[in-house]
């Protein structure tokens, strides 16, 4: 399976990406990890987004782009998280991909903003290895040992900015994928979620 998810920030991507890839072994291609490794690393790339990321804002076109066909590649699995971002993107995809590996389908994780908003402020998250979790773990990552903090971009304003830039941006992506396009209620628990999402993708594969 070729797959896109996308879906307002705070609404579960990357939790139901692990899940997801795990269970159909797809690669995870995730542009929010990618740049935040690169920011954290101090990369040329890294100092030049970092600004951006932190704002809210969306990273150019052809940083991201480039950043996602460069480890495409030949990969015939794959599932892309939080790309694409906008038309643009999603037509470059297209071009890209070409007839031979077309997008299988497009998940479209849909859950309110008040919702979203009370998810974000309280992630918790580990700068040195990505960890993501929902409960503060007593300050320390579970998963590398490091101290757990809030991600730089979840403060109020920066999502509601975030928020804005998904209407605008990326929401008109579900009319683009048209009869690619598969709904799913990204709210109840991560479990629930799980099995709406496990359940569609059986059927797909
Ligand atoms: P990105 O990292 O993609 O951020 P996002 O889309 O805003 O989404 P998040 O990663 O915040 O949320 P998520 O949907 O993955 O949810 P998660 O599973 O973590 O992008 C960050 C920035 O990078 C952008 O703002 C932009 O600057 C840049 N960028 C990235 N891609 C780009 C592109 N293509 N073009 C241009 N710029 C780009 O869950 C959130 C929280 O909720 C966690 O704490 C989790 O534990 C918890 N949770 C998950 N599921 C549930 C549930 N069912 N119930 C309760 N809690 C839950
Ligand atoms: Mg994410």
């Amino acid at each position: 399976m070729r797959l896109v998810l996308f879906g307002p920030p705070g609404s579960g991507k990357g939790t139901q990406a692990a899940r997801i890839c795990s269970r159909f072994g797809l690669v995870h291609l995730s542009t929010g990890n990618i740049l935040r490794e690169e920011i954290s690393a101090g990369t040329e790339l890294g100092l030049r987004v970092g600004g951006i990321v932190r704002s809210g804002a969306l990273v150019s076109d052809g940083i991201v782009n480039e950043l996602v066909f460069s480890r495409l590649d030949s990969a015939e699995g794959f599932l892309l998280d939080g790309y694409p971002r906008n038309l643009m993107q999603a037509r470059r995809l297209d071009e890209y991909l070409g007839p031979r590996r077309r997008l299988s389908s497009a998940l479209l994780l849909e859950v309110p903003d008040a919702e979203v908003v009370r998810r974000l402020s309280s992630r918790a998250f580990c700068s040195a290895c990505g960890f993501t979790g929902s409960v503060s773990h007593g300050g320390v990552c579970p998963s590398c040992g490091g101290p757990l903090s809030a991600r730089p971009d979840d403060g109020e304003e920066v999502v509601r900015r975030r928020l804005a830039e998904y209407r605008s941006s990326t929401a008109p992506l579900a009319a683009f994928y048209g009869d690619r396009l598969h709904r799913i209620d990204g709210t109840g628990t991560e479990q629930e979620v799980w099995v709406r999402m496990e359940n569609l993708l059986r059927g797909l594969e």
